[in-house]
C-alpha cells in the first residue's frame, strides 16, 4: 500500500483546539501541506488556528464547531465533511477524560466520557470506512486510543475501558477493509503534556509526559505508514511489551500505587 500523502488534500482532525489534535493539525498544515477540517467545541480556539495556518502556509481551513457528546452534532459533522466527496483522511483524536475515584464520578459524566470516546468514534468510523470503500480511492483513517488500552489506569476506569473498546473496535474492523487503498490505524500514546493532564491531579506523574509536539509527530508519522497499532517513545513500546510477562493483578496493584499517591498528593494541597 503506498504511503499517504497529504499535500492539497483535505484531512479532518477533531479536538483540534487544543493538545495533540491542535498539533498534529499544525505539522499537517507546515510539514505536510495538507488542507484541513478543524472541529471541537471551541470555536475561538479553531478559528485561531485557522487564521494562524492560513496566514502562514497557503492552505485552506474549515472550521466545525461540533459537541461529539451529541449525536446528532456527530452526523452533521460527518456529514458535512462527506459532502464534496474531497476528504483524503480523517484522525479521530477527540477525547475526555476523569482522573478520581470512579465512586465520585457522577453517572452523566460518565456517560458523557463514553458518548465522546466511544460512541461518536464508533460512529464516524463506521461512516468514513463506509464512505471510502464505496469511493475505492486512496484515503487513511486514524483513531486515537492510548496506552490505557493495553493496561487499564487505577482512577482512570472509565476513560481506560474507552481506550480499549476503540482500539478492539478499529483493530477488528480493519481486516474488514477491502479498499487496497485505505488503510485504519490506531494510535495509543502514553502520558502527553495536553490540557488533558494539566490538572493538579497529575502533578506527580508530569515527569513522565511526552512532550505534544514529539507525539503529534510520531502519530502522524505511523498514520502516513499506514501502522495498524502504534505507541510512540521507544521506552514505551519496551515497558508494553514488558508488561506482558509480567502478571497483570501485579501492573495493576502497582498502577494503582503511583496513581492514587498523586491523587492523595493533589488533595492535600
Ligand atoms: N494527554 C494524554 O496523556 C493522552 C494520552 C493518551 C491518549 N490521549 C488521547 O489523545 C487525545 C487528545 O487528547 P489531549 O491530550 O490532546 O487532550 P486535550 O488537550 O484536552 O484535547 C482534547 C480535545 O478534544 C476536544 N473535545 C473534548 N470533548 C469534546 C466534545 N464533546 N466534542 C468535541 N470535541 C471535544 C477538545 O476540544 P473542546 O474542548 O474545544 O471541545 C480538545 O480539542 C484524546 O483522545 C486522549 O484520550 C491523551
Amino acid at each position: 500500500m503506498n504511503k499517504l500523502n497529504f499535500a492539497n488534500k483535505w484531512v479532518l482532525v477533531t479536538g483540534a483546539s487544543s493538545g495533540l489534535g491542535q498539533e498534529m493539525a499544525r505539522q499537517l498544515a507546515a510539514k505536510h501541506k495538507a488542507n484541513l477540517i478543524i472541529a471541537a467545541r471551541r470555536k475561538d480556539k479553531l478559528d485561531q488556528l485557522k487564521a494562524e495556518l492560513e496566514a502562514s502556509h497557503n492552505i485552506q481551513v474549515k472550521v466545525i464547531v461540533a459537541d461529539l457528546s451529541v449525536h446528532a452534532d456527530v452526523v452533521s459533522m460527518i456529514d458535512t465533511c462527506l459532502a464534496d466527496g474531497q476528504l483524503y483522511g480523517a484522525i479521530l483524536n477527540a477525547g475526555i477524560t476523569y482522573f478520581g475515584r470512579h465512586k465520585d464520578l457522577p453517572w452523566e459524566q460518565t456517560e458523557n466520557i463514553m458518548k465522546t470516546n466511544v460512541n461518536s468514534v464508533v460512529y464516524m468510523t463506521s461512516r468514513l470506512i463506509a464512505h471510502f470503500e464505496q469511493a475505492n480511492t486512496e484515503a487513511g483513517v486514524m483513531i486515537v486510543s492510548s496506552m490505557a488500552a493495553f493496561f487499564p489506569v487505577p482512577y482512570q476506569a472509565v476513560y481506560s475501558a474507552t481506550k480499549a473498546f476503540i482500539m478492539a473496535f478499529a483493530n477488528a474492523l480493519s481486516v474488514e477493509i477491502k479498499n487496497p487503498a485505505l488503510s485504519l490505524s490506531i494510535y495509543a500514546p502514553g502520558g502527553i503534556a495536553t490540557e488533558m493532564t494539566e490538572g493538579k491531579n497529575f502533578n506527580d506523574l508530569k515527569g513522565w509526559l511526552m512532550p505534544v509536539g514529539q507525539a503529534a509527530t510520531e502519530g502522524l508519522n505511523a498514520f502516513i505508514s499506514r501502522k495498524q497499532v502504534h505507541v510512540p517513545g521507544f521506552l514505551n513500546r519496551v515497558g508494553n511489551v514488558f508488561m506482558n510477562f509480567i502478571p497483570r493483578k501485579f501492573i495493576l496493584k502497582n498502577m494503582g500505587k503511583v496513581y492514587y499517591k498523586s491523587l492523595l498528593k493533589a488533595e492535600s494541597l
